[in-house]
């Protein structure tokens, strides 16, 4: 969707060496502190979606701050699906490799229901893995998912390859 594509790169800031030397850092958070722009990518993802979807999961923590105003604006629920031990149990939780060391999503069981068509929303799919993982708890829970998407996707980490057969959506690809 060109819409979604232009207002993020209209609002996004890139920053050499952050986190570390020789990663080039895109930041949305000029995006969010600019309240129409803000506003007109939750009105186009909410059009993109509307009638597809029965709820929004949103991937800590960057993901949180894009599916709430998705799943309000759609009269939809939210789902949480964090990082390792900060849900009160019950939980199920998959983990997952990083480049150095592994990580572990975490999702609350009631939260999902069978049958629902999920949305799995974040900021950035760089390697895949957290979005994968996300994936994972959905499909264990007996859901399906109806998309990934999110707003930049990192080609060169090839994400896509690690979610086989899924639609996935990204409003700017570099
Ligand atoms: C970032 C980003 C995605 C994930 C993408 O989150 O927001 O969730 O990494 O990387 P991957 O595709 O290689 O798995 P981060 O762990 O930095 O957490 P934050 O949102 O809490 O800052
Ligand atoms: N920006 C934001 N989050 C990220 C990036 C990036 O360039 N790479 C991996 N996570």
């Amino acid at each position: 969707n060109a819409r979604i594509g232009q207002v993020i790169l209209d609002n996004l800031r890139e920053i050499p060496d952050f986190p570390e030397p020789g990663v080039l850092f895109r930041d949305i958070t000029p995006l969010l502190a600019n309240g129409e722009a803000f506003g007109k990518l939750i009105d186009e993802l909410a059009e993109h979606y509307r009638g597809k979807i029965d709820a929004v999961a949103g991937l800590e923590s960057r993901g949180f701050i894009l599916a709430a105003p998705l799943a309000v604006k759609l009269g939809l629920g939210m789902i949480t699906i964090r990082k390792a031990g900060k849900l009160p149990g019950p939980v199920i939780g998959v983990d997952y490799e990083l480049e150095y060391g592994t990580a572990r999503m975490e999702v609350r069981p009631e939260a999902i229901h069978e049958g629902q068509r999920v949305l799995i929303i974040d900021d950035v799919l760089a390697t895949g893995g957290t979005a994968a993982a996300a994936v994972e708890l959905v499909r264990a829970l007996g859901a399906e998912v109806a998309g990934v998407t999110v707003l930049l996707e990192l080609a060169g980490l090839n994400g896509r390859d690690r979610l086989p057969g899924l639609l996935v959506e990204s409003g700017v690809t570099f």
